[in-house]
């Protein structure tokens, strides 16, 4: 696949790197791939350089999101079949992606070797790019727990079923306990109103506050983005929401998400 529109290294200086943000959620199936794939082309909308890194290693499937059919993947880098710049492919919505291939059981163990190689991954790209999205899998393996500790900001996505937010909250926890995170940003997805996001990163902050300390430990609302048919219907056809439905619901909100990250 062409490769040659890779942005070239930064040469104003201004920043040593991209900002890298580590999506990740606890239970599974809330809509980090959505909400990664979406950001990133939001993002790259707004004239940013965006890599999303398939951290699902294992499982991934944000080539299936993005109908893409990659002949090369990070397990041909780690493997060194292919070159780390072949594997950078480009993606629709204006952004680049490192895919990772699935059903790959050697990846759900995090391994010295993998450690370093993912480690090199990121070193590498970090000077090509404005961000670098990583979109773990769910649960809180060490190979997720790995793939957010190499991140400077985490966006824990949550829906409003119990069962999520017990599962965001157990996140945030072991990720303000064991990573000692500062900052961990939260997307309310699936929304039934508004102001449902507002409510309950605040119900989260109270326990929080009462666990792991408010003096030490901030949880920030980035945002919600509500329950939309047209998300369903995006994936479905393995488009991006942004470029099928621009205008919906869900859209606009993904917009505001990216609009707050750069204005952070
Ligand atoms: N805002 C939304 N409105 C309606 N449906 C949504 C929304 N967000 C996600 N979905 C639905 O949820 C599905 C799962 O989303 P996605 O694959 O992004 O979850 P995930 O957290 O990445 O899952 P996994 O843990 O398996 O990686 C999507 O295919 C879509 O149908
Ligand atoms: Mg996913």
């Amino acid at each position: 696949m062409n490769t040659t529109t890779i942005p070239a290294a930064s040469k104003t200086g201004s920043r040593s790197g991209a900002r890298t943000l580590a999506v990740t959620s606890g239970k599974g199936g809330v809509g980090k791939t959505f909400v990664t794939a979406n950001l990133a082309a939001a993002l790259a909308a707004q004239g940013q350089r965006v890599l999303v890194l398939d951290a699902d290693l294992g499982l991934a499937n944000l080539d299936v999101v993005l109908n893409l059919h990659p002949k090369v993947t990070l397990h041909d880098v780690f493997t060194e079949k292919t070159t780390l710049e072949q594997a950078i492919l480009p993606a629709p919505g204006g952004f680049h992606v490192l895919l990772a291939g699935s059903g790959m059981v050697e990846y759900s163990r995090l391994t010295p070797e993998l450690r370093d190689k993912l480690l090199h991954i990121i070193e590498s790209v970090k000077p090509r790019f404005d961000w670098v999205l990583l979109d773990t899998g769910a649960g809180i393996s060490d190979v997720v727990l790995f793939a957010v500790s190499m991140a400077t900001d985490v966006l824990v996505v949550a829906t409003p079923e119990p069962t999520s937010l017990t599962d965001a909250y157990a996140t945030i926890k072991v990720l303000a306990t064991q990573q000692e995170r500062r900052q961990v940003r939260l997307v309310i997805n699936q929304a039934n109103r508004p102001g449902e996001g507002k409510l309950i990163c605040g119900q989260l902050q109270q326990v929080l506050q009462r666990f792991v300390g408010a003096q030490t430990f901030r949880l920030e609302l980035l945002g919600e983005v509500r329950n939309d048919p047209m998300v369903r219907q995006a994936v479905l056809k393995r488009q991006l929401l942004l470029e099928q439905f621009p205008g919906c619901d869900a859209a606009q909100s993904i917009k505001t998400l990216a609009a707050r990250l750069l204005a952070s």
